[in-house]
């Protein structure tokens, strides 16, 4: 459960990038996060994981209040948490298996655990055949499922997307938003930030859209007033 109330930040250089963002995100929901560039999209993501807090308001995330988090606390809120970049950041020197596996390792999981879990979640992403390859030997689309899959490997509550389309053709994309969709129907609560206003528009879903660091919609009716560039 996300919960942002007149979330407030303010960078370093003096730029207000959020000005009193109000967000109620329910376990269960798929929320698409829509703004021009430099709205506030991925400062909203930053203050969910941990990475920067808020001046001001409250941000509550999965039962952590993030405002007065202590340091010790973030790898636990990051546990609750499948985070998806852009650029994929998978190690490349790792197969597809062990770029998934070593996820789990890192927090401990067990050899037998590893076992079992990994193939299941391959398989949900359509990757099972390609287990043993490398990075470089994927499409651009194969390489964002390995990210969601690597997302995924520890069961979060939440899958949090920060443009995970955004280097892939249309048909890809349609894809991999399709997968985002069959991933929050068994019970992951997903937000996806993109430009792509057709690819919003081809599903019903909320769209909160962000401008000059504030909402200025939310609601099933698509992007509203929201002009993509
Ligand atoms: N580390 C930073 N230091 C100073 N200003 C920053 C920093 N990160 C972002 N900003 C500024 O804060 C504002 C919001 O940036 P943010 O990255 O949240 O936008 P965005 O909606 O994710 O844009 P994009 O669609 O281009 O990714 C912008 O004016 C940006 O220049
Ligand atoms: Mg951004």
């Amino acid at each position: 459960m996300i919960d942002l109330i007149n979330a407030v930040k303010t960078y370093e250089t003096g730029t207000r990038a959020l000005n009193g963002v109000d967000i109620h995100i329910d376990d269960g929901e798929f929320v698409f996060l829509v703004g021009q560039s430099g709205s506030g999209k991925s400062t909203i993501i930053k203050l969910l994981t941990g990475e920067i807090k808020p001046d001001g308001g409250s941000v509550l995330v999965n039962g952590y209040r993030l405002e007065s988090i202590r340091r010790s606390s973030v790898p636990y809120l990051r546990r609750t948490l499948g985070v998806i970049f852009q650029d994929f950041r998978l190690i490349a020197n790792k197969t597809v298996y062990e770029n998934v596996s070593f996820a789990m390792r890192v927090i401990g999981a067990s050899n037998a655990e590893i076992k079992k879990r990994v193939p299941y979640v391959l398989d949900l992403v359509g990757l099972e055949t390609k287990a043993r390859r490398l990075p470089h030997e994927l499409s651009g689309g194969e390489q964002q499922r390995v990210a969601i899959a690597r997302a995924l490997i520890n069961n979060p509550t939440m899958i949090i997307a920060d443009e995970p389309t955004g280097n892939l053709d249309p048909a890809r994309s349609f894809e991999i938003m399709l997968l985002l969709e069959q991933i929050n129907a068994l019970g992951t609560t997903v937000m996806v930030v993109t430009h792509e206003k057709g690819l919003v528009d081809r599903f019903t879903k909320r769209v909160i859209a962000i401008e000059g660091g504030k909402v200025i919609s939310d609601g099933m009716d698509g992007y509203y007033n929201y002009e993509a560039e």
